[in-house]
Order: structure tokens, then sequence, then C-alpha cells
């Protein structure tokens, strides 16, 4: 096992209509508020006047900053740092999916920096300090609601960039069940995939004799295969979307990686190819996924055996080693299919016009991942056996 620190303050508050303690929740930080949200959801839920009634009953002043993008866009956050800066704000509150709480902590952080805030992405500064924030989160899939990362997009030149920092951690994350009811079965099966996604980029990894980190790993699994099923089938099933929501939270909350040297190297590709098409982060990994699993699992055939037998129950009777490993990866494949994933670019409307450009910014350090260091040729195979 590696060596390593475990850090995470959010605290999470779990259940239905926990929405009622928002109030008592912002208090101690201040009463200027920045309610940032998407698209309009949370007016069609209600959870809207749910939020400012919060907000009224402690007096807040609040300002907002609606029409968060699904991958959310460097001009957007821009916007939301000028408020802070004019309107001298104490407190973001983030309410909606991953998106929104990701254009939050980049707002957070470039309200209190002089320069420009993608500065944080290309590592040309680090995040020093940032306003608090705190979230109520309307979709399982990224984990964004406990962790410290966002995922910010520059459409000018068309990149999609990270930036991370123990500072925009939320102070809270809201989390109940009944606010995902509304997600629509598109969504829903987007963030199955992803977090699917972010447990396979922690699991499949080259380090040994981590059992307990593995188990976590395969019960995150187990539970989002089941559950995201049952909400598929019945959108208002409250344990099903309850499953899903804290799975989402646990697959990115930086309990997996303790001890592992994880991957990542799909969330790289899938981050290029959202960069120049701006396709939905869960279809992105549903395609590319399976032909990742694909091209490196000789690297530790057991891991991919240990895969298919306990997650996806593949007999391993008189069958080799790859023959189970790939029956477990054609599994994965199933599964995303059936449940509504696309399985290629091609039926996003994506050719191969890019492929190049994708490749070589995915590397553009160099070789990406662990489990199989790629190489930009490796990362054009993947992408070509995607199309
Ligand atoms: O904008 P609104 O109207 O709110 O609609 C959203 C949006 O259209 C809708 N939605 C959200 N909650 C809803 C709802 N519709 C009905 N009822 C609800 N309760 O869903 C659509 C997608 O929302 P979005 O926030 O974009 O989805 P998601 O949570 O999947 O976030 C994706 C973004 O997170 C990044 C991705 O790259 C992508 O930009 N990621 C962030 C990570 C992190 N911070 O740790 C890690 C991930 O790997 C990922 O990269
Ligand atoms: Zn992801």
């Amino acid at each position: 096992m590696n060596a390593f620190e475990l850090y995470n303050p959010t605290k999470l508050v779990f259940g239905a209509d926990k929405v009622g303690q928002l109030g008592e929740l912002i208090e101690p930080y201040g009463k200027r508020v920045l309610l940032v949200y998407g698209g309009g959801s949370i007016k069609t839920t209600g959870l809207y006047d749910d939020v400012l009634f919060q907000l009224n009953k402690i007096g807040a002043a609040v300002f907002e900053l609606p029409g968060i993008e699904p991958n959310p866009r460097l001009t957007t956050v821009n916007k939301g740092i000028a408020i802070c800066r004019e309107e001298k704000i104490e407190f973001i509150l983030a309410v909606g999916g991953g998106s929104v709480l990701d254009a939050a902590k980049a707002i957070a952080a470039g309200a209190l920096y002089s320069g420009d805030v993608w500065d944080f992405t290309i590592h040309k500064a680090v995040i020093q300090e940032a306003l608090p924030l705190g979230t109520v989160l309307t979709l399982a899939a990224t984990g964004s609601e406990m962790n410290g990362n966002a995922v910010i997009s520059n459409w000018e030149t068309k990149q999609k960039r990270a930036l991370g920092s123990k500072q925009v951690y939320p102070r809270f994350s809201i989390l109940d069940p009944k606010l995902t009811y509304s997600v629509p079965p598109n969504q829903t099966v987007n963030g199955i995939v992803d977090i699917m996604s972010h447990v396979f980029e922690q699991y499949f990894s080259l380090t040994t004799d981590v059992p307990l980190q593995e188990r976590f790993a395969e019960s995150i699994l187990l539970t989002v295969i089941e559950n995201g099923e049952k909400a598929l089938a019945d959108g208002r099933d409250y344990d099903a979307r309850a499953n899903l929501l804290l799975s989402g939270t646990y697959a990115l909350n930086g309990t997996l990686p303790n001890g592992v040297t994880t991957d990542w190297a799909t969330h790289g590709i899938e981050h290029e190819v959202s960069a120049i098409y701006d396709i939905p982060h869960g279809a992105g990994l549903a395609i590319l996924f399976p032909n990742w699993m694909k091209y490196v699992y000789k690297e530790r055939v057991g891991k991919f055996v240990q895969y298919a037998v306990r997650v996806w129950q593949v007999d391993p009777t008189s069958k080799s080693d790859d023959e189970i490993a790939l029956e477990g990866i054609e599994a994965t494949r199933a599964y995303f299919t059936r449940i509504g994933a696309p399985a290629t670019l091609g039926e996003l409307g994506i050719g191969g016009e890019h492929l190049d450009r994708m490749a070589d910014e995915a590397t553009r350090f160099g070789p990406i991942g662990s489990f199989k260091p790629l190489t930009k040729e490796d990362v054009l195979r993947i992408l070509e056996a995607s199309l």
C-alpha cells in the first residue's frame, strides 16, 4: 500500500427536505450570498423558491448568477467573479449539478485572485485562498459536492481543464435524494456512467494487496449497477435515488485512492472530446471506457478477472484469464447499452477529423495514466476504436 494523506472537510447533510437547514448552514459565513445555478431546472422543480425562502429567513442579501452551462464556461465563471468583487460577496451557494458546483468553485477561487482564473488550470498559479462555498446538489454524478476539484471549459481555445485545491472544498453539501427525482433518464444515465468511471479510474491500478480499497470500489460499482436500473425504471424511487447519490459522493471524495496509484487517462481523453464537441461527460466516458479496458487489460489481467467475477458474476469455469477479462469488459459495454448510453462517437455525430488534436492535447505533458501509461499513439488507437 502506498503512503497517503486523507483530508476532507466537507460537511454532508443527507436526507429528504434538508434544504430546510440551509439558512443555519450559511449564517456563520456572512449574509451577502451569490446564488449560482444552471439553465432553469431548479425553477421548474420549485427548488429555487425553497432556497430563496431559506435565504430570506436569515435576511441574506442575495445576488444571482443563473445560466451555468453543462461543461461550464470560463466566460460565465468570469461573470461570477465580477459580481463577487462588485457586491462584496461573502458566501457562494451553488444549486444544481456538477457543472454548477464546479463553476462556483472556480468563482470562489477567482474572486480572491488578481490574475486570470484560468491560470489555476494551466498551473501558472496555485490557489491560495477562496471565498467559502456551499452546495445543494441536484444530480448524482461528479462527486464535486465533496471534493476540491472543478472542470472549466475555455470555449475560445477549445480547452477543458481542471483546477483543484483544498481551499474550494464545499463547506457543506446538502444531498436530498428527492431533488434528483426530476433528473431526466439521459442525465441519470450520464451520472451512472460517470460514477462508475470514477471507480474504474481508481480501481484499475497496479497497486497490489489493497483488499479494502478494492472491495470499497466493487461495492460502489455493484450498488450503482443495481440502483441505476431501479432509478431508471422509477425516477421517484427514493432508495434507488439515495443509493445513487451516496455512491456518486463516495466514488470521488478521496476514499478510493487511499494507498493506491490511480489512472485517470480515460477522463483526460474524454475532456479533450468534450472540449471540442461539448458532449455530456458521462456519454463520452460510456464510449471510451470499454475501449480503454480492452486496450490495457493485459497489463494486469488478474485485476480484470477479479472485476469480471466479482462485479459481473462471470463464471470462470474452464475459461482462460483473457476470456474471463474480456467477458467482464463486454458486460460493462452491455450494461451501458442496456441503460441507454452511447457506444460510439459516431452516434453523437463525431467523426475522425480532430482525433489527432485530441490525442495530442491529452498527452501534452507526456504519457497519461498509470495502469498502462498511454502515449499519443495509444490514445489515438483508443479514439479510433471509439469511432
Ligand atoms: O442547467 P440545469 O437547468 O440545472 O439542467 C441540468 C443540465 O442540463 C440538468 N439537471 C441537473 N439537475 C437536475 C437537472 N435536470 C432536472 N432535474 C434535476 N434535478 O442536468 C444537465 C447536466 O448537468 P451538469 O451539472 O452538467 O451534469 P453533471 O453533474 O454530470 O456535471 C458534469 C460536469 O462536471 C465535470 C464534467 O467534466 C462536466 O463539466 N466533472 C467534474 C468533476 C469534479 N468536480 O470532481 C469530476 C468529473 O469527472 C467531471 O469531469
Ligand atoms: Zn467524471
